[in-house]
């Protein structure tokens, strides 16, 4: 009989480099000349910004976040140990790395062999040493789950809701680092080692309209300003909630112990442009953050795909389809826990379902 587990955590790419850079994105954001300069001031930014930035640009902080962080992964990966899965599958958003101009898919299971994936390729983009020191072409083996992964297409589709598949990555580039972190991440003593567990992927087009108009990441408010050539939006978070039940009702149907994770930061300040990219938007987080630890998930079906863009949380879109799991196979919380900051781009949340 199939056993789940469930798990939230983040792929926050600056947690895997060093503390002195974590505070990078940031300390970008304020070169951008279109942001009132009243906005950049530091006597004008909220008091956890202020004591986050202090005397150090955010280098103290960065080490509290990581510990933070860590202690989150720990327990995730403790329960995962603790559970034993045949496989983890992960739901994570493609940006601009697998899926560009030639197609978008809303949903996609990657369904790959065993594949060799380069640690810190983002972190080389970004010219930030990692932060174990280790040699920066350091890479490992993701163990893939193929005949699982065209199963649970199949299922899938089968039960209503039109996913892709991929036989093969893109070549020359990186694997998507939503993925490629979440080993990393959940393996976080022993990076560049054999991971225990092998690896379905499910890369979910979080960043909709803005997928291919800013290249998945950044951009500055004289291109926004200018008026952006926006894309055709992601799935609408109930439609990501349609499909996290389908794949809960795949799984319950297999005869495997898998986990299930939902792998993305909440709101990020550099998609948030209503706060000029300075801050996520801590306050919608705080409220889809009560309501999963209360179970609620009517206010999380509520919210539609332009509340999700305004507020930064394009990346959720991850989370609404593990909740859809979630509710499908009726699990509930164990454990969670929400890690704020305002300058360290985005509040992070853990959660563990049983
Ligand atoms: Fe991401």
């Amino acid at each position: 009989m199939a056993q789940v587990l469930g798990l939230g955590i983040t792929h926050y790419p600056m947690l895997a480099g060093a503390d002195t850079y974590m505070a990078n994105l940031l300390k970008s954001t304020l070169k951008d000349p279109d942001i009132p300069a009243d906005r950049k001031e530091f006597s004008n930014w909220p008091g956890l910004a202020q004591r986050e930035w202090g005397d150090d640009e955010g280098t103290s902080a960065a080490a509290a976040h990581r510990a933070q962080l860590l202690a989150g992964l720990t327990r995730c990966r403790e329960a995962l140990d603790e559970f034993r899965p045949d496989l983890v599958v992960v739901w994570g958003d493609d940006q601009y790395e697998n899926f560009r101009e030639e197609v978008i898919p809303s949903f996609c299971v990657l369904a790959y062999d065993d594949t060799d994936v380069e640690a810190f390729a983002v972190l080389e983009k970004l010219k930030v040493p990692n932060a174990w020191g280790l040699p920066m072409d350091t890479s490992f083996r993701m163990r893939g789950m193929p005949d699982f992964a065209k199963q649970l297409t199949a299922d899938v589709i089968t039960s209503g809701v039109d996913i892709a598949y991929s036989y093969e990555q893109r070549k020359g580039i990186h694997f998507p680092h939503a993925f490629a972190n979440t080993q990393i991440f959940l393996d976080y003593d022993h990076v560049g080692k054999e991971f225990p567990y092998p690896i379905v992927p499910i890369a979910v087009n979080c960043y909709g309209e803005h997928v291919i108009a800013r290249r998945g990441g950044m951009a500055r408010f004289a291109e926004i300003n200018a008026g952006e050539r926006l894309d055709p939006p992601g799935p609408s978070p109930a439609r990501c909630f349609e499909l996290g039940r389908a794949v809960g009702r795949s799984v319950r149907a297999s005869d495997k112990r898998v986990a299930l994770v939902a792998s993305s930061s909440w709101s990020h300040a550099f998609l948030n442009d209503k706060d000029w990219h300075l801050r996520p938007d801590s306050e919608s987080d705080r409220r889809l953050y009560d309501a999963l630890v209360a179970g609620d998930h009517d206010t999380w079906l509520k919210v539609t795909t332009r509340d999700i863009v305004d507020a930064g949380q394009h990346e959720m879109l991850n989370w609404f389809c593990l909740l859809g799991a979630m509710s499908e196979l009726g699990m509930e919380l164990e454990w969670s826990d929400f890690v704020q900051t305002e300058i360290l781009n985005s509040n992070k949340v853990f959660a563990v379902y049983r």
